[in-house]
């Protein structure tokens, strides 16, 4: 089977060119995400593809810097980078976990549509909590695939792993309630802000650090 950034890889010449399905959702979530973010911040995006959420955020913010376990994908995003001339969007092949182990400390981590191509899932929001400083945001977008009905998640069980056969699918795929997800990032050590479904199976979700010392109060 094909390591992650080799399946990556064969995909991202066609997503690079491919039209959002949602449109709107994306412009909302883009929008709120936007309103988020200040001209002193450093943000560092994980699984940032061919990087169209970084260029259309760099604008908002002092830097960014784009990665991804895929160096076709950082090839594509630093092509578009040079095109828009953003000079202060950078972009690097780096796997999430790498990422998250870089020395420079990031005001604001973001990541859309990768949590749930992450084997350990769970580990990743602790990580990125280690990596912000407190107050710092976490700002992330994330198909919950079990909050469909059962119909449509019996076909997504049969036709991943299908996919997966021919090599139209990657190595791992999460399943996981929107609850679940929050839940998650809420034991991580985050508050939540703001959570939205846009589109419906997919949760945005804002977090913000908390304070060292300060305890999630019980729902
Ligand atoms: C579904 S695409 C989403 C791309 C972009 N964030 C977006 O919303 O359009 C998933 C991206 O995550 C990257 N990816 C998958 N596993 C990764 C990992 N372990 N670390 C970093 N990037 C990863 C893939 O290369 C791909 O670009």
């Amino acid at each position: 089977m094909k390591t992650d950034a080799a399946f990556w890889d064969g995909v991202a010449p066609k997503y690079g060119g491919q039209a959002i399905s949602d449109e709107a959702a994306y412009e909302l979530t883009l929008e709120r995400s936007a309103s988020y973010l200040a001209p002193e911040h450093r943000v560092l995006e994980l699984g940032c593809g061919t990087g169209s959420t970084a260029l259309r955020l760099a604008g908002h913010v002092r830097e960014i810097l784009g990665t991804d376990i895929s160096p076709k994908m950082v090839e594509i995003a630093r092509g578009r980078a040079a095109e828009a001339e953003a000079g202060n969007a950078r972009f690097e092949a780096l796997d999430v976990m790498a990422a998250l182990d870089r020395a420079e400390r990031p005001d604001v981590i973001m990541g859309h549509n990768i949590f749930h191509l992450i084997e350990d899932m769970p580990a990743a929001f602790p990580a990125i909590h280690d990596a912000l400083p407190e107050g710092g945001l976490f700002i992330s977008k994330t198909p919950c695939l079990k909050d469909v009905g059962a119909l449509k998640r019996l076909a997504f069980g049969a036709l991943i792993p299908l996919m997966r056969v021919f090599g139209k699918a990657p190595r791992h795929v999460s399943f996981v309630t929107s609850r679940a997800l929050e839940a998650q990032v809420e034991a991580a050590g985050f508050e939540i802000i703001e959570a939205l479904s846009a589109p419906t199976i997919s949760r945005y979700i804002v977090a913000r650090k908390r304070q060292a010392g300060m305890v999630a109060a019980p729902k």
